[in-house]
């Protein structure tokens, strides 16, 4: 049986923060009904690639849910709303600041309906302090949280990392406060309210930073490959300097194409043997003992230096041979994947990372599989539902209503968008 077999999720999140959340939950098993405003969630026709098809913006954020219509305006739509609500452990949203208090369902009305559910809310900043009523996305997330003002180079623009921490991450840290939410509900019986904002989520992801930001009160941060010094304030951008105790960098191999690198750690320990390996090739056999790197504080001091010197051994190399090389001196390293590389690694789809699906619209597609693998319930990935697939199918078998019910309901508009004045 699956984790959260039982659970029933109202999922009215859209676009990707609160999506990802919802998706990880069914994939412990929810039974996640997705309410969808009559035209659908935004994202499955932005950049889409298949005409007629949602897109995997959607597709890939929305597996193993149902979708429902509802329209949210209209006084029929509330009352489905307010009958699911009513069957629901959990209900989520991740609408702008005040969408759902202008719908009339602020947390109080809706812990009244159901004292039972547990409330997710996401929200660029919170439901408090200055920012509250701004709307934000990722980037927005990442600028504000710390992620950009410390990634990229300090001669260059602040960047904006890959990986979806403001989106994606607050998710996850709402997945986390719903599950602890639920787990007490289970014991006192009463619901509670779940908020995350995206930037706190992004400034708990950026926690490194933070011990810099006070150490450089009084120190300098000598890992640094950039200048810092006690009293400089603002962490600085600094490439990809490791950012913990051990050195590392991301070293250039054959090809030298745009994903030729290895990132390598010289792990305090593995000095000597990465020394004696590469010294030898590049005319300095004595480089193990070579005061300027024979400490880790020297090697701190000189890492230009040392990354040069491991740099010129790897262009011998392609990121897989370099890594061959330092697996058995036990340095820790990994080459730089691209998406190719992923998508094709042996590894990845043993574990079940890279999941093919199919539906009827797309055909073939693949979606980034289950990261948390639990050994009594593992996640099978099913395709995201079309828009108000399961109107019928919830209005019924969850809800109870007879047919008569549904078509007045649908003849009410309960189910579509205004018409157009
Ligand atoms: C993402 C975001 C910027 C998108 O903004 P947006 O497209 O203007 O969407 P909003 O959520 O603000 O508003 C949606 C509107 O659709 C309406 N709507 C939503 N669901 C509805 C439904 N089922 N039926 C009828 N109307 C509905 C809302 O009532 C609202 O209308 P209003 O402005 O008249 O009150 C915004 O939702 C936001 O800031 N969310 C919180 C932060 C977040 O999660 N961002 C990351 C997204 S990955």
């Amino acid at each position: 049986m699956e984790a959260l077999n039982g659970v029933r999720i109202l999922d009215m999140t859209h676009v990707q923060a609160g999506p990802t959340c919802s998706q990880l939950l069914a994939w412990m098993g929810a039974d996640v009904i997705k309410l969808e405003p009559p035209q659908g969630d935004a994202t499955r026709g932005q950049l889409r690639d298949i005409p007629g098809a949602d897109s995997l913006y959607f597709t890939m954020l929305n597996c193993n849910k149902r979708s429902i219509t509802v329209n949210m305006k209209s006084a029929e739509g509330k009352e489905v709303f307010v009958d699911l609500l009513k069957t629901a452990d959990i209900v989520m949203e991740n609408f702008g600041p005040g969408v759902l208090d202008r719908l009339g369902f602020t947390w109080e009305k809706i812990h009244a309906i159901n004292p039972r559910v547990v409330m997710g809310s996401i929200k660029g900043f919170g439901s408090t302090g200055p920012y509250a009523e701004f709307k934000a996305y990722e980037n927005v997330a990442q600028a504000m949280g710390g992620a950009m003002s410390t990634t990229g180079t300090l001669d260059g623009a602040p960047y904006v990392t890959g990986a979806q921490i403001g989106d994606s991450g607050t998710g996850l840290h709402l997945a986390i406060g719903l599950l602890a939410a639920l787990h007490q509900r289970d014991r006192t019986g009463i619901g509670q309210y779940v908020e995350v904002a995206m930037m706190d989520g992004v400034m708990n992801l950026c926690r490194v930073k933070w011990r810099d930001h006070q150490r450089l009160e009084r120190q300098a941060l000598a890992e640094y490959s950039v200048p810092t010094s006690m009293g400089m304030g603002d962490v600085p951008r600094a490439g990809n300097d490791s950012g913990g105790g051990q050195l590392g960098n991301a070293i250039h191999c054959k090809p030298h194409g745009p994903n030729d690198y290895i990132y390598v750690v010289v792990q305090e320990a593995v000095w000597n043997n990465l020394a004696n390996l590469i010294g030898p090739t590049l005319g300095q056999p004595e480089l193990a003992s070579d005061p300027k790197f024979a400490t880790i504080s020297e090697r701190r001091k000189n890492q230009q230096e040392m990354w040069a010197l491991i740099a010129a051994f790897a262009a011998n190399h392609t990121k897989r041979e370099f890594m061959a090389i330092l697996n058995p001196i036990d340095v820790p390293c990994g080459p730089i994947m691209s998406t190719t590389d992923l998508a094709n690694d042996e590894h990845i789809r043993g574990r079940e990372m890279y999941v093919e699906l199919e539906d009827e619209r797309r055909g073939k597609w693949w979606n980034v599989g289950m990261p948390i693998k639990l050994s009594a319930s593992p996640a099978k990935l099913e395709r995201a539902p079309f828009l108000g697939e399961h109107n019928d199918d919830v209005l019924k078998n969850v809800l109870g209503y007879d047919d008569a019910k549904v078509n007045a309901m649908k003849a009410a508009g309960a189910f579509t968008a205004a018409p157009k004045k």
